[in-house]
């Protein structure tokens, strides 16, 4: 799209008085086919040429050179509408795909930029829930949408790997800890370990005591407390490395809170220096009063930093480190204020790039099976859920294709894509119902529905021996071909919008829609029975459909199987 976009750069500029760029960012598309495939609407040039929107747009549309890359260019309203040549575009289109492969839609408009995304970021001796299982994808798929855009991604696990709870580990594990049992389910059992901690602390007080001097030990640099929490924390983390290897999901850096302890007295003091800080009930705080919010709290009253004095440091760690254009934190939208306070007190310090760190928030996931969530307390495993895609997806390619060879790799490349699509085609600040039915339907707005037609699409072209071969995309000239097409040239755009709002919902929704004009198309016009020039020009079109799903659902961290 972006040649087209350029000449209508070139016609415009000699009659227009605003620059290409502010040509090409007021380029509209318009919401239906039938008003062209680009609008320019002529509002900002009324005060300067002296004339009605209207007007201005019926002159330009009249006075325009004639370009070969487009059938027609008319005013309607206040909007001038190009209409790209049918076959200029069919042509560009099919080329490029097809020669781009895994590259087409990438873009380099990020070039030299950085973007740091902080996601997934789970609690160490604590389960994999599942809104760290919202956070994993959504973080992952944007990592994946900013690399096609040309940015260097940093993708960074900030763990969960302090805080006073590993006190209270500590005193429950030299009280009652079973080392077998420890090897052998590390997350569930110091979770159990953990809740039973806080069942007898109601009978024993005497344990909060405990677990606070265990803390403060270890923060001292205990050699004792230090291994048993090192060790809790491999055990839990070989755990998570399983689950982001079923998820196909990696990180540049797994530096969580603890990273940053050496760092927190300089911080701090930073601030103290400042004059920004207060003594509140023998705590050290931020008071936040004049932006309407609670204080940000750096120390509490018996040392012990916190939560938001590690998300300080890190941030300005991070833009030493670096120096990133933007950088994301994938994180619940009950976190809503603490990134607000945190993001504050940068401000205050007086940090720029402060207004570049961006809380990405989403919210919760509710299941419509009450059995999933009652495994431990109101806890859902995410590993269960993944196990349970993946059964179900079996069942349903038994009934569906019994003969089908490596039936248990496909079944989890279905199951885990329709959890994953799922919970990434919602918009991610809603609240999302998960519904096992409705995720897993073959026809409905799902993994399966977009992977379906990828691997039909194999199947047609396995069918096709003669191909690749010569084609000639001009051919394809019908509505269906052509909505195919316009589809196709619109993916870089899908991508940048996405990034631009930071939701992978947009991808999600392309390929939906990609998939669905495939469909139609298909049930409209033969391929393998149509004339020859004709059949190579749609072997041409499909093959290209099948590398643009393929090149989406890779942006959403999604497998595209060839049979299923
Ligand atoms: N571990 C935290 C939690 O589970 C999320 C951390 C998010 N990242 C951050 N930099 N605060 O709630």
């Amino acid at each position: 799209m972006q040649m087209f976009r350029n000449e209508i750069c070139n016609l415009l500029s000699g009659f227009v008085p605003i620059d290409s760029q502010q040509i090409m960012a007021d380029l509209e598309t318009p919401p239906t086919a039938e008003m062209g495939d680009f609008a320019f609407p002529c509002f900002k040039l009324a005060k300067e040429m002296r004339n009605s929107p209207v007007k201005i747009a019926s002159e330009l549309a009249e006075r325009l050179p004639v370009s070969d890359l487009f059938a027609c260019i008319e005013a309607r309203g206040p909007y001038i509408n190009f209409f790209c040549n049918r076959q200029k575009l069919a042509l560009v289109t099919v080329h490029a795909v097809l020669e781009q492969q895994e590259e087409y839609g990438k873009l380099q408009v990020g070039q030299g930029k950085t973007i740091v995304i902080d996601f997934s970021a789970p609690n160490i001796a604590k389960p994999f829930g599942i809104g760290h299982l919202r956070s994993t994808v959504i973080g992952h798929s944007l990592y994946q949408i900013y690399l096609a855009l040309g940015y260097q991604c940093v993708g960074i696990n900030h763990l969960g790997d302090w805080g006073t709870q590993f006190g209270k580990l500590i005193v429950a594990y030299l009280k009652w800890g079973d080392d077998a049992r420890l090897e052998e389910d590390p997350i569930t059992y110091l979770y159990e370990l953990y809740v039973r901690f806080h069942r007898e602390e109601e009978a024993e007080p005497v344990l909060a005591e405990e677990a606070r001097s265990w803390f403060k030990r270890l923060e001292d640099g205990d050699e004792s407390a230090r291994l048993l929490w090192q060790r809790f924390r491999e055990l839990s983390l070989a755990e998570f490395k399983r689950i982001y290897n079923l998820l196909g999901v990696r990180f540049d850096s797994y530096q969580g809170e603890s990273f940053y302890n050496e760092l927190l007295a300089d911080t701090i003091s930073q601030v103290e220096e400042q004059g920004l800080t207060e003594i509140s009930a023998g705590a050290l705080i931020v008071s936040l009063e004049e932006q309407g919010m609670p204080p940000c709290l750096l120390r509490k009253q018996d040392g012990a930093t916190l939560y938001a004095t590690r998300d300080l440091c890190a941030a300005i760690y991070r833009y030493q480190t670096y120096g990133f254009e933007k950088m994301l934190y994938v994180v619940g939208a009950d976190q809503t204020l603490h990134f607000q306070q945190v993001f504050s007190v940068l401000k205050k310090m007086g940090y720029a790039w402060a207004e570049r760190c961006v809380h990405v928030p989403f919210g919760l996931i509710g299941f419509k099976e009450g059995k999933m969530s009652t495994r431990q307390g109101t806890l859902v495993f995410l590993e269960d859920v993944l196990d349970r895609a993946t059964e179900l997806a079996l069942q349903i390619i038994q009934e569906k294709n019994a003969g089908l060879e490596n039936k248990a790799e496909v079944a989890r490349q279905v199951g885990i894509g329709a959890v994953i699509f799922g919970d990434l085609s919602n918009d991610r600040v809603k609240n999302i119902e998960f519904d096992w039915e409705k995720v897993l339907d073959f026809t409905g707005e799902t993994a399966p529905y977009v992977q379906y037609a990828h691997a039909r699409i194999c199947s047609i072209l396995r069918k096709a021996e003669d191909w690749p071969g010569r084609y000639d995309a001009t051919l394809l000239g019908t509505d269906e071909e052509q909505a195919v097409v316009r589809t196709l040239a619109r993916f870089s755009d899908a991508i940048v919008r996405a990034a631009e709002i930071d939701k992978p919902s947009v991808i999600a929704r392309y390929l939906v829609d990609l998939a669905a004009e495939f469909n139609k198309f298909y049930h409209q016009c033969p391929v393998l029975h149509a004339e020859e020039k004709l059949r190579n020009a749609r072997l041409a079109l499909i093959d290209a459909v099948r590398q643009v799903l393929l090149n989406g659902l890779a942006l959403l961290g999604i497998a595209a199987p060839q049979e299923m």
